[in-house]
């Protein structure tokens, strides 16, 4: 979930067509920056809305109510949404009657002091809170402050049935756990979402049943640490010692979670993320490999090959177990892509440190990567604790650095399906140009390939792989 996917202004707020009610009068632009998660939540607060009265429309200009959906990540991506507060702000002089509200880990940082730094915000909602959406929407209209912030231990949404927005009818994301309690010393996420808790595999089902009727091809299951989910009957993980031994008993974990679902739908394929090295264990990858609806690709997060810099960050595994991981993962699914995310110049990152990133990297070879200077954000124990002592100009040497080796592995990944042939699952047209079509492959690698007609948009297809680049896959498609 790495990715801060900044999505296609044009496209905003786009629901599906048998999304929408025909009897709600009120408008929704509702936008999202930051992880897939950001963007399901938004897919969430549309259906809550829809119930309220609301349409999505993908028109800034012609909407009621405006939602932007934050993230807190990096200071950098703070800045992002400011300046996107500055576009609402024009358009607000034209239509005074508009409000704005601020969702996500943003709303969840800032809290009340948002209303007082951004004069255009009218309410204030935190990840856990947007079953308060139509209450506070109310509250506004008339003339109050609206701003709702309380974490939740229970709040899954479990029963709420996403909006999906632009979506290509094709693949979807489905929320399995929220939260995280692993309190890695930099980051944010642990204080804007709260703890982590799993959601019921029923409600999961049937959320991926509804998908199967629409006719959806892909899923990709979502969680800030998928291979910690754990479901006994509800709440806190920590409380599982404490649950009933029935509940102990009857208990699903990631593994069993991922079995039911591949089982259950095999028309579907399946992608999960963010896996994270230390609660990644070989049950999970022999389940892939028992499923071949189960992609075959892992994002497994490392930040650091400096087990010293992991202590720091209390990632709580060392550099020789995650080389046990992947050593694992290359055993039991030899043609399983993996990806990171890194952080160049933590707080007390020396050249050493960086070395050992690098030769970490020269070991994997990863298919594709994430990475970043580190950005301290407030409130995290390194912010409080550590000193962020590694000059700009260092951090984003070591930056390039670590993007210019990871150009090269992705290019060696791409270039060893040269000659191959791969299934590819369509999911739109390529952006450059209408005669061809884009899809990616089971290593979720993006695929190029010409139209020949007879072939559409959701099919599963096979493609003979003829040319590349570091990060794209080019060939023709092949008749069955
Ligand atoms: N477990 C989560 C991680 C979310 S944060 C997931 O689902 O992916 C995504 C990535 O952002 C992290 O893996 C890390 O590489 C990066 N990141 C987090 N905090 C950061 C910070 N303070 N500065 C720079 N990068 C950061
Ligand atoms: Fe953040 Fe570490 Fe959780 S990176 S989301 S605290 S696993």
């Amino acid at each position: 979930m790495a990715t801060e996917n900044i999505i296609d202004e044009k496209k905003q707020g786009q629901a599906l067509v048998t999304d929408i009610k025909k009897d709600n009068t009120k408008k929704l632009f509702i936008e999202s920056y930051g992880c897939q998660m950001n963007l399901n939540d938004s897919e969430i607060v549309a259906a809550i809305l829809s119930d309220a009265g609301f349409n999505t429309t993908p028109h800034l200009e012609a909407a009621d109510l405006v939602l932007v959906n934050t993230c807190s990540i990096r200071e950098k991506a703070e800045q992002t949404v400011r300046k996107r507060l500055e576009k609402y702000n024009a358009v607000k002089k034209i239509n005074p009657r508009m409000k704005v509200g601020v969702l996500g880990c943003m709303a969840e940082r800032l809290k009340r002091q948002f209303l007082e730094e951004e004069k255009i915000v009218d309410l204030v909602v935190g990840p856990d809170a947007y079953r308060d959406l139509p209450n506070l929407i109310e509250e506004v209209e008339a003339g109050r402050e609206a701003v709702n912030v309380i974490l939740s231990k229970e709040e899954t949404y479990a029963d709420v049935s996403p909006v999906r927005l632009n979506s290509n009818g094709v693949s979807a994301f489905v929320s399995i756990t929220r939260g995280c309690d692993n309190m890695c010393t930099f980051c944010v996420v642990p204080f804007t979402r709260g703890r982590e808790r799993s959601r019921d595999p029923q409600s999961i089902l049937k959320e991926i049943q509804e998908l199967a009727d629409k006719n959806f091809k892909e899923v990709t299951l979502l969680g800030q640490n998928v291979d910690s989910y754990l479901w006994y009957g509800g709440g806190l993980k920590k409380d599982f010692k404490k649950a009933s031994d029935i509940a102990k008993a009857t208990s699903v974990g990631f593994d069993n979670l991922l079995d039911l679902c591949a089982i259950q739908f095999p028309k579907i394929r399946f992608r999960f993320s963010t896996s994270n090295p230390q609660d990644m264990h070989t049950d999970v990858l022999h389940i892939m490999a028992k499923h071949d609806n189960i992609c075959k690709y892992i994002h497994l997060p490392v930040q650091t090959g400096s087990t010293r810099m992991l202590g720091r960050m209390n990632r709580q595994h060392t550099r020789e177990e995650y080389i046990t991981l992947i050593d694992n993962i290359r055993k039991i699914l030899p043609d399983c892509a993996i990806s990171q995310d890194m952080i160049a110049g933590f707080c007390g990152e020396t050249e050493e440190d960086h070395q050992e990133t690098l030769s970490l990297m020269n070991y994997v070879k990863y298919d594709f990567g994430f990475m970043f200077a580190y950005s301290e954000r407030p409130g995290t124990l390194a912010a409080k604790k550590m000193a962020d002592d590694v000059p700009q100009e260092i951090k984003k040497r070591r930056l390039t650095e670590i993007i210019q080796l990871q150009q090269k592995h992705g290019l060696y990944r791409m270039e060893q399906f040269l000659g191959k042939t791969v299934e590819v699952l369509i999911e739109g047209t390529s952006k450059k140009s209408d005669l061809h079509w884009k899809g990616r492959n089971s290593q979720n690698a993006v695929v190029i390939f010409s139209k020949t007609g007879e072939e559409a948009l959701g099919d599963f297809v096979q493609v003979k792989i003829e040319t590349c680049t570091s990060a794209t896959l080019i060939g023709e498609k092949i008749k069955k």
